[in-house]
């Protein structure tokens, strides 16, 4: 199957000495991780993969009902878990939950495993994404407009940290933030190759 230019030449740079090995999305629930993270991986022939799922897999319920049966600290010990499980993954596009920069213990894991993306957007836009459906049991409060103004308040600084690179999605397509993205992990591959 051919790849576009932009996809070649990131793969190419993965490869490198030293270099990364997969592509980490990390970002508020809304930003696109997993549509993007599905857009990379078929362009650039990667698995994708997805925190959530696997926590979904494993449990055979929704986030929403595991949060409801099990407490937000069991999953937040399983995002860590898979996190943990998935080191030795190699040409995988992972999406991670918005929550998943929220412990301390996994950025060296988010970093360790290749880049790590940040996609961010500007609220309007992140709220017209998630008011969309009830899926997510952290907005499931009587405002959860402000919930998730002051979650994004406080995550930002977080993705921010663990990020090696961040993609503006406000207005994009899927298709444009991950043209986008592979631009990034290119000039960034370019960038330490140089050093
Ligand atoms: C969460 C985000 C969700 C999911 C869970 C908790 C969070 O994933 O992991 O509902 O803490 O922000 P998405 O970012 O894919 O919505």
């Amino acid at each position: 199957m051919p790849v576009t230019a932009g996809c070649g030449e990131a793969v190419a740079a993965m490869h490198l000495p030293g270099s990364v090995h997969n592509i980490v999305l990390v970002g508020f629930m809304g930003s696109g991780k997993s549509s993007v993270g599905r857009e990379i991986a078929r362009r650039c022939e990667l698995r994708f993969l997805d925190t959530d799922s696997i926590i979904r897999q494993k449990y055979r319920k929704s986030i929403a009902d595991i949060f409801a049966s099990f407490g937000e600290p069991t999953f937040r010990d399983e995002e860590y878990r898979a996190l943990e499980e998935l080191q030795n993954a190699r040409r995988v596009v992972l999406a991670t939950g918005g929550g998943v920069v929220l412990q301390p213990r996994n950025h060296p894991l988010l970093r360790s495993l290749g880049v790590v993306v940040w996609l961010t957007a500007n609220e309007e836009v992140i709220w017209e994404r998630v008011s969309r459906n009830q899926s997510r049991p952290l907005l499931h409060t009587e405002d959860p407009r402000t919930t998730m103004r002051n979650l994004m308040s406080m995550r930002y600084p977080l993705y921010s940290s663990v990020a090696d690179v961040t993609v503006e999605t406000s207005g994009l397509t899927h298709q444009e933030v991950a043209d986008r993205v592979l631009a990034a992990i290119r000039a960034l591959s370019v960038g330490r190759h140089e050093k």
